[in-house]
């Protein structure tokens, strides 16, 4: 007889660099100001790492968290996904630093691209191969130095983004529950909306382009924002459907932290009441794929969840990539 596995979140944690720059600093760096992004946004600070301070280092020390949360070695891990935009290098992947830095000897690795969606497609991934019993402890890891990839005499995006990782131990288990459902989905077609054009293959870095800050993040804000509560909101409501949930059966909302509006927006649509929403951007900022397992390892460790009750994931990034997923923790 074969029996059913089921994945579980059985220990999470996350990281983030001691630096902090707030609204009032930023002020001083671009025409802004404390009220324009508490009003617009709901950010008052934001962590950035240090020059030599890369992804593979934020996802050490928050993976190491996670490791001694769930109870297991590292050598117990048998697959590493790790989403983020802001790797160490182009090659090789920041997956396999991670792995050989963790003593995660047993591992299979990769890096996921999909931006502030990084962290739900790990999720979804490892569930999948969990549940085809192929791997028995999963780490998942979403991470991100926006810092380094911020153009910071652009007012429209560097007071949005900070440095962050967070991670999460997916493990078999023949005890139902776990991770319930998942939903992915993406939209290429408004790429243009939230990219860098520099710094790749069609247009590599040269003399020419150096300075004229293509190799920064840019964004077309109202259009990603108007977006943002669209998707979010749909992938809410299919994660939903694919589980047999409704509204009223989730106990903590924790979506992507790019902005409160969208958060609040969102949450209004799908008919989560604010008490159920949680928000930590004003302490973080966008932290893009690490924005939801720092928030889960928050609600975690300050109890505002505990063991049984439903989390409702749900994200959206660049490429456009969406996607959602219910957890029974
Ligand atoms: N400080 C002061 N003014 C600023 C500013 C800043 N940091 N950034 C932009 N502005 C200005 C704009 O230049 C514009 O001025 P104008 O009317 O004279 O042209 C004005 O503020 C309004 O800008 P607008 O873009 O209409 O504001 P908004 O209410 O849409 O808020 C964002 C802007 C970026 C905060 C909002 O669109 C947003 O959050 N978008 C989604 C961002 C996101 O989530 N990105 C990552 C996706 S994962």
């Amino acid at each position: 007889m074969v029996v059913k596995r089921y994945a579980h979140i059985i220990g999470t944690g996350s990281y983030v660099p001691e630096k902090i720059l707030t609204n009032f600093d930023l002020e001083q760096m671009v025409d802004t100001s404390d009220e324009w992004i508490t009003t617009r946004t709901g950010i008052k600070r934001r962590h950035i790492a240090s020059k030599e301070v890369c992804s593979s280092d934020l996802s050490i020390a928050a993976s190491r968290k996670a490791i001694a949360a769930a109870g297991i070695k590292a050598s117990d891990i048998d697959l590493i996904l790790l989403g983020t935009v802001t790797p160490d290098f182009p090659v090789p992947s920041t997956a396999c630093i991670v792995q050989d830095k963790l003593g995660a000897v047993n591992a299979g690795v990769m890096d996921i691209v999909a931006a502030c969606s990084g962290f739900v497609y790990g999720l979804s991934l490892a569930k999948a191969m969990v549940e085809a019993s192929q791997y028995n402890n999963v780490l998942v890891i979403g991470v991100e130095t926006l810092s380094k990839i911020t153009n910071w005499e652009d007012r429209n995006t560097c007071v949005l983004f900070g440095d962050a990782a967070g991670a999460a131990i997916v493990h078999a288990s023949e005890k139902p529950g776990g991770i319930l459902g998942t939903y992915l989905k993406s939209d290429g077609s408004l790429a243009h909306l939230l990219s860098i054009t520099a710094g790749g293959t069609r247009v590599p870095i040269d003399a020419s382009n150096v300075n004229n800050g293509d190799r920064y993040l840019k964004m077309a804000g109202p259009e990603v924002y108007k977006n943002a509560v669209r998707t979010m909101t749909e992938a809410a409501f299919e994660v939903l459907k694919r589980t047999n949930l409704s509204s009223a059966d989730i106990d903590l909302m924790i979506s992507h932290q790019a902005n409160i509006r969208i958060i609040e927006s969102t949450a209004r649509k799908i008919n989560v009441p604010p008490e159920k929403v949680y928000i930590n951007i004003q302490e973080y900022g966008n932290t893009s794929a690490a924005s939801i397992p720092l928030a889960l390892d928050e609600a975690i460790r300050t109890g505002r969840v505990k063991s049984g009750d439903i989390v409702l994931l749900v994200a959206f990034g660049g490429g456009l990539t969406w996607g959602s997923a219910i957890v029974e923790l």
